[in-house]
């Protein structure tokens, strides 16, 4: 006579429904939670590089430039509009970023007749020279952010907003 325990006809058919479920659930569920999570955990790709114009079209004059910025949040997808002011001198491109670091309104270049030749923010008299250097004795306690730029070709190209290298604030 065998030794072994014997199972009952019930027991075996629960094993066997329960694996059987197991199985399916986790064949079905697997991909369906990938599909709802993997935006999420997906890596953020490298910024982009955006073509802004040919380095013929700029210099030492600022140049306001509108672009658009592709932008994945999860799910979603949007196109972000943003401005640059290019200068190019003596071959360096400089591409501020017109967010003013006061309270983040926009700045613009010779906005002020008083104040020629500088940046101007409107909303609480901020001003900056050409390089993004915020004016002494005005709102602004730093200069202003530039983009990372790059030159292919001729072509100018802008990337992430970094802080300002040519000066410290
Ligand atoms: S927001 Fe620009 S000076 Fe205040």
């Amino acid at each position: 006579m065998s030794d072994r325990k014997r199972i009952s006809r019930r027991t075996f058919l629960m094993y066997s429904l329960m694996g059987t479920g197991g199985f399916l659930a986790a064949t079905i569920l697997t991909p369906l939670v990938r599909f709802a999570i993997d935006p999420a955990l997906k890596a953020k790709e490298e910024s982009d590089w955006i073509p802004v114009g040919d380095i013929s079209e700029f210099g030492p004059e600022p140049t306001k430039v509108d672009f658009k910025v592709k932008q994945v949040d999860g799910w979603y997808e949007s196109e972000v509009p943003q401005t640059a002011w290019i200068t190019v001198e003596n071959g360096e491109v400089l591409a501020l970023s017109p967010i003013c670091k006061h309270l983040g309104c926009t700045v613009n270049w010779n906005g002020s007749p008083d104040h020629p030749n500088q940046y101007f923010c409107p909303c609480h008299y901020g001003f900056y020279e050409k390089n993004g250097k915020n004016v002494p004795g005005t709102p602004p306690s730093a200069p202003l952010d530039e983009y990372e730029t790059k030159v292919e070709g001729t072509t100018v190209y802008l990337g992430k907003i970094v802080p300002n290298r040519l000066v410290r604030g």
